[in-house]
């Protein structure tokens, strides 16, 4: 069974900066990803806060926040079939030493919190985060 689904995909501060952004995009083209909207936007570490508040309470929160309001990001809405699981398999484990091969985050993530890519975790997750960027 397949659902077509909509989920957020944020190309993080570390790939915007070594200029990845057109790779990761042909990647995502290349795996059935559509790219229904994108936009470079920089974030505030209030607004970081809010988007990443289910972690307030992990060691690594205020690191995540300042982070990923530290440069550009991009923020692109995916949309295919069972999305949030496709593109979470596509970007790989948190941690790039983990990722399987041709993951986005085995091939361009520095490390654990410089990993190059966030994707919402569940289709509730998607409606809320797609939202939050793309308010209209
Ligand atoms: O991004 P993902 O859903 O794979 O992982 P998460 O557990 O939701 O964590 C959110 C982000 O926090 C990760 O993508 C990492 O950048 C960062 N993180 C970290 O810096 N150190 C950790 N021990 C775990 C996560
Ligand atoms: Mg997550």
């Amino acid at each position: 069974m397949s659902d077509v689904e909509r989920t957020l995909s944020i190309i993080k501060p570390d790939a915007v900066e070594r200029n990845l952004v057109e790779d990761i995009k042909k990647i995502l083209i290349e795996n059935n990803l559509i790219i229904k909207d994108s936009k470079k936007i920089q974030i505030t570490k209030e607004e970081a806060s809010e988007f990443y508040k289910v972690h307030q309470s992990k060691p690594f929160f205020n690191d995540l926040c300042s982070y990923l309001s530290s440069g550009p990001i991009v923020v692109l809405i995916l949309e295919g079939a069972n999305a949030v699981t496709a593109y979470r398999k596509l970007m790989g484990a948190t941690n790039p030493k983990d990722a399987d091969e041709n993951t986005i985050r085995k091939l361009y993530g520095i490390s654990i919190d410089k990993n190059s890519v966030h994707g919402s975790d569940s289709l509730k997750n998607a409606k809320s985060e797609i939202k939050f960027f793309f308010k209209n």
